[in-house]
Formats: structure tokens, C-alpha cells, sequence
């Protein structure tokens, strides 16, 4: 508050020897962090006229510095005002580290946890090697990591994967690509890491179960057994027919 009371200060001194073109006097106060405990955070204020910046105060050096005339000039009287440092020094945890509390835990802490969705997009042909698709949708945040496991062994090679995609509405999707040759009694999965879940997300591939498949099968299944009923219904009424039509030798 106390540097906030300061600058407004200054920005009526620009308003009133400002002429009909208008000056641009602004202020910007910026905490800039990377890590969740906030060790490195900083509070860095910036004083501009027009578009030249006069002052930078950076609470980790507790020191401004000038980089006009005027700016070096207030720089000066800043350095040797032991309350306004005290204050720039303080503001890293009474403005910043509190702001970014409130921020992250509204924002960066409400993870959602991805759908993980496997199939199969190429089935083996001869030489050509079958594909399986892994597919993560609708998480939050961005962050992710999501690999291939061959008997619990990451797979490196024949693997290619999307960037995270936005959805346009907060949320991400990902996909990955496995190329790989069918063996019996392998164990292929797809597992997802984030901030979501504590444990790793695992789904594992089981051709044998899967629904796209199991459609096949059913469709194929159902079409097999009306066809032998057309047909022995068919021959019924061939028989029938035949039988009623015996030609009499004249
Ligand atoms: C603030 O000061 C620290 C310590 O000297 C430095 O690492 C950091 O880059 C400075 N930040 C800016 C934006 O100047």
C-alpha cells in the first residue's frame, strides 16, 4: 500500500504538466515465480513514462535502479529510504506469495483427471506392423507424461505422440501412436502421468477383449446364424413345393 500511495503521487505530477497530447505515466508491479513453494519468487516494480522505463525495483536485491535521468534521480531517494526497502523486501510475502496463494489454489491446484482411452487403428497385415492409439482427453493442467510399457518395460522406438492440444475451454488432450508386431502373451500398456492422480494412470491392451472386436465378432456371429435360418427355411419350402408338384408320368 505504501509504495501504491507513493506512485500515485508521481502520476499526478505527470497529469498536470501533461499537454493536449497526453503523457503516459504507468506503473507495474509484477511477482514473477516457477516453484510451488515459491522460494524463488520475486517482486519487481517498474515505474514508465511514456514508453520508457525510469525505475526497477527487484525485492531480491533490495535496490531500485534508474535508467533516466529522472529515473536515477528516484532511484537515488529510494535506495536510501530504509521503509520503502523494508516495504519492497516485505511485499514478496504480503503481496505476492499471498496473491499466489489464492490464484493457485483456484487455478493450478484444481487438476483434472484425464480420460485414458486405448484402441487399435491398424490391425497387422503381413509385413506391415499393427498400431495402437492411446488417447488422453479433457485434463487440466497441461502438464503430462504419457509412455508405452512392453512386459513393464518402456517402449522407446516405433512411438509417436501429439503435443498437448488445447480444447479451447481450460482442458488438454493427447494422443499416442505405438507401431508394433502382435506376439503371443505380451503385455502391452499405455501409461499416463499427472498432477491429477498420485498414481500413474495404466491401461492395458487386450486384443481379445476389445469392443471394437467383440462388435465384429457379434455382427459377424448374429449374420452367420440368419443366414443358415434363411436357408434351412428355404429348403423347408423347397422341399414342401417339390413334394406337392410330383409329375405324373403319362
Ligand atoms: C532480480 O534480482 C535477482 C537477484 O539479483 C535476479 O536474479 C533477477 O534476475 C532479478 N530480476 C529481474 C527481472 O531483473
Amino acid at each position: 500500500m505504501y509504495l501504491l500511495k507513493l506512485f500515485l503521487a508521481i502520476l499526478m505530477l505527470a497529469a498536470f504538466t501533461g499537454t493536449a497530447y497526453g503523457y503516459y505515466d504507468y506503473t507495474k508491479f509484477e511477482c514473477i515465480y516457477s516453484t510451488s513453494d515459491y522460494s524463488d519468487m520475486v517482486y519487481l516494480v517498474s515505474l514508465s513514462f511514456n514508453k520508457f522505463v525510469d525505475i526497477k525495483c527487484n525485492s531480491t536485491e533490495v535496490k531500485c535502479v534508474g535508467f533516466t535521468e529522472q529515473g536515477v534521480k528516484f532511484a537515488d531517494n529510494f535506495n536510501k529510504d530504509k521503509a520503502f526497502l523494508q516495504n519492497l523486501k516485505a511485499s514478496v510475502d504480503t503481496f505476492c506469495r499471498h496473491n499466489a496463494e489464492i490464484i493457485d489454489s483456484a487455478v493450478r491446484d484444481k487438476a483434472v483427471k484425464p480420460k485414458v482411452i486405448m484402441k487399435s487403428v491398424k490391425q497387422a497385415e503381413g509385413r506391415h506392423p499393427a498400431m495402437l492409439q492411446c488417447s488422453a482427453y479433457e485434463f487440466y493442467p497441461k502438464k503430462i507424461k504419457m509412455y508405452w510399457l512392453r512386459d513393464s518395460k518402456v517402449i522407446t522406438s516405433d512411438v509417436t505422440s501429439t503435443m498437448e492440444m488445447a480444447n479451447g475451454n481450460w482442458y488438454y488432450q493427447i494422443h499416442s501412436h505405438l507401431e508394433y508386431t502382435p506376439k503371443n502373451g505380451e503385455k502391452i500398456q499405455c501409461v499416463v502421468e499427472h498432477a491429477s492422480s498420485t498414481q500413474p494412470i495404466t491401461k492395458e491392451w487386450n486384443p481379445h477383449i476389445s469392443e471394437s472386436d467383440r462388435n465384429k465378432f457379434a455382427i459377424g456371429a448374429s449374420g452367420l446364424v440368419l443366414g443358415i435360418i434363411i436357408a434351412i427355411a428355404g429348403l423347408i419350402y423347397y422341399k414342401k413345393k417339390s413334394t406337392g408338384r410330383i409329375l405324373v408320368p403319362n
